[in-house]
């Protein structure tokens, strides 16, 4: 699907968005295994997030609702069904990486495969810790999907992450639910939270500290009542696309600002943008609130060390403020953004460059040039919903239409993109 962006006016209004990806998986996940019906609202509407709920309703577990809001019926650490066939985790890697974690421990063997796109990206980070914990998964070429998990009983194991990586904790973590003993992950630097949160308020017992997090096993796991907030990552467009439009101004409403996340809203008032936080409260664990945001002249800005990992769902979308801004952004450290749904350092660079704009690629980052202006031009998500959705936003600050090609890509995380855009966007 092509869809055309033409320059835009003043974006005005007030929004409520999707629930959060990252939590919504983490929720169904550990629901799954806790004992008890547990009730998720606003769960994500993303394909991603769905790809989740097939995989443990194919592991036996039952899931009633609609939409955005489900009851997962638990089955306990133990309930979990050998599936009749492989599981299929789509275009996400979360799913794949996650889920391998609880897979690992099951006394059967699982297959999990994913898209052209999933079958590309590395699990030897996930496959190392998890044999190192008594599992034998077999791979394509020893490191990509399918995988093949025969489970069993697992061992605690006190392991170092080679990149701070989120998924890759949580898999270990989910797995250490079944080791007995505790089993603690070093190295995850300032990777998301969300499931040392999530599996305190279901009763397991963690240690989050800065530099290790640790489980104990054999928890009692019991079900909840989860509201998932707004995704901030998909906020991320909209609070770009103000800052870019001038006259814009937009509120947001109950976003999720967990502190790991939040770095991109400190990265962005860095920036010069005028940015408002009127309400913050803590639901299970998790903080949440309104940003108002408003056009702003963005001086740029460099991602570099432990920000790299905190803000790596949002650099394409920065990459087009940084083309804005005064300064323009560097990044560097972020050669993990070469593997992700595509390779987004060179997805990135060739969409600016079609729009004019004087990228360069960097080995583990890319150079931007500021005081850029967008032309309109033909653009291709390359079927990477973040690819999709960043563009769309630098589409509404060119001059001319643009097209962007695979735009329905955006579905995986945020289905209704397109739809909202329209509702906040006036033709200029
Ligand atoms: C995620 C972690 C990040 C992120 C992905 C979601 C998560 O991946 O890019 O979109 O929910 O844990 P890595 O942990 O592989 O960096």
């Amino acid at each position: 699907m092509e869809k055309r962006v033409a320059a835009a006016g003043p974006l005005r209004g007030s929004l409520s968005l999707p629930g959060d990806k990252s939590i919504s998986h983490r929720y169904a996940l550990i629901a799954s295994i806790a004992e008890g019906a547990t009730r998720i609202r606003n769960y994500s509407t993303g394909a991603d997030c769905h790809s989740t709920l097939n995989c443990v309703r194919a592991l036996g577990v039952a899931v009633e609702g609609a939409g955005t809001e489900f009851v997962i019926h638990g089955r306990g650490l133990d309930g979990l069904r050998a599936p009749d066939a492989a599981l299929d985790a789509g275009n996400s890697g979360s799913t794949m990486r996650m889920l391998s974690g609880i897979l690992a421990a099951q006394p059967f063997t699982t297959r999990i495969f994913g898209d052209e796109s999933l079958s590309r990206r590395p699990m030897q980070r996930i496959i190392q810790p998890l044999e190192q914990m008594g599992a034998h998964i077999r791979a394509r070429e020893g490191r990509f999907p399918p995988l093949e998990i025969q489970g069993g009983p697992l061992h605690a194991i006190e392991y170092a992450l080679p990149v701070a990586s989120a998924q890759v904790k949580t898999c270990i973590l989910l797995a250490g639910l079944y080791a007995e003993g505790e089993t603690a992950v070093t190295g995850g630097g300032s990777s998301r939270d969300h499931t040392e949160v999530a599996l305190r308020e279901f009763g397991a017992d963690v240690t989050n500290g800065t530099h290790r997090v640790a489980v104990s096993g054999r928890p009692k796991l019991t079900a909840l009542e989860l509201d998932v907030p707004s995704d901030l990552s998909s906020a991320a467009f909209f609070l770009a696309a103000a800052l870019l439009v001038p006259g814009s101004r937009l509120a947001i409403r109950g976003v999720g600002m967990n502190p790991t996340r939040a770095a991109l809203l400190d990265f962005l008032r860095g920036m010069g943008a005028r940015l408002r936080i009127p309400d913050l409260e803590s639901r299970h664990g998790e903080l949440v609130g309104e940003i108002e945001v408003e056009y702003s002249e963005l001086e740029g800005g460099t991602i570099e060390g432990p920000l790299t990992a905190a803000l790596i769902d949002e650099i394409p979308v920065l990459a087009v403020l940084g083309a804005a801004s005064a300064r323009g952004l560097t990044v560097h450290g972020a050669s993990e953004l070469r593997i992700k749904e595509t390779d987004r350092i060179r997805t990135v660079v060739d969409n600016l460059r079609r729009m004019g704009v004087t990228a360069e690629e960097l080995p583990d980052g890319m150079a931007i040039s500021g005081r850029q202006k967008f032309r309109g031009a033909r653009l291709d998500s390359f079927g990477d919903h973040r690819i999709a959705m960043a563009f769309a936003v630098a589409a509404l600050a060119a001059e001319g239409e643009s097209v962007i090609e695979e735009a329905e890509a955006a579905s995986v995380s945020f289905p209704e993109f397109w739809d909202t855009l329209e509702r906040i966007s006036e033709a200029r």
